[in-house]
């Protein structure tokens, strides 16, 4: 795949002082509105780990799910979405993790991996790597085997990278 990441780059908009003071929030709403940047991200993320490699998608509430959806049906794998506490009627494992200020929830039903499916993790961002690391330990405590995790966008100087322990892909990183 011919990928310029320069081109998609102009698509993420900066955002001075959002959602507080000092910090420079990554826009991806651009990229995604651009068919041909939004077109070439999903297909990226499906080239990097290959077609037939995978048999779940996770996308993780609320972002990842605009990203995984299209990138399980490229794949022609399942979709299974991380979703935060309370939504999913089924019976769930959670995962309780902290958040710079607080903490978050996330829950799969426990019947959306099987024992030995490879799954492949997607979201827009990895930032902490705290979302990320938690829907590793979901996956797998259903047994499911993490392929990998995909990213639109990593803010490096955040080094959520050391918190996973999977081959993990990020389209653009600041
Ligand atoms: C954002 C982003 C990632 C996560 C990354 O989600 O979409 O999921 O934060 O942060 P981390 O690496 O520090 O864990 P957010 O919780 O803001 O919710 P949203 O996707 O529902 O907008
Ligand atoms: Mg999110």
């Amino acid at each position: 795949i011919q990928l310029d990441p320069a081109v998609l780059a102009d698509k993420v908009r900066d955002v001075p002082d959002y959602p507080k003071p000092g910090v420079v929030f990554k826009d991806v709403t651009p990229l995604l509105g651009d068919h041909v940047s939004f077109s070439t991200a999903v297909d990226w993320l499906v080239t990097r780990f290959g077609r037939g490699t995978v048999d779940k998608v996770v996308g993780i509430e609320a972002r990842g799910f605009i990203l995984a959806a299209p990138v399980a049906y490229h794949f022609g794998a399942g979709f299974v979405p991380a979703r935060k506490t309370g939504k999913l009627p089924g019976e769930t494992v959670s995962v309780t993790y902290e958040l710079e200020y607080g903490h978050e929830t996330l829950e799969l039903h426990r019947d959306a991996i099987a024992p030995g499916e490879r799954v492949l993790i997607v979201d827009d961002v990895l930032a902490t790597g705290g979302t990320a690391a938690a829907t590793v330990g979901l996956v797998e405590q259903l047994g499911g085997q993490v392929v990998g995790l995909g990213f639109l966008i990593e803010l490096g100087f955040l080094e959520g990278a050391k918190r996973l322990t999977h081959d993990h892909v990020s389209l653009l990183t600041y």
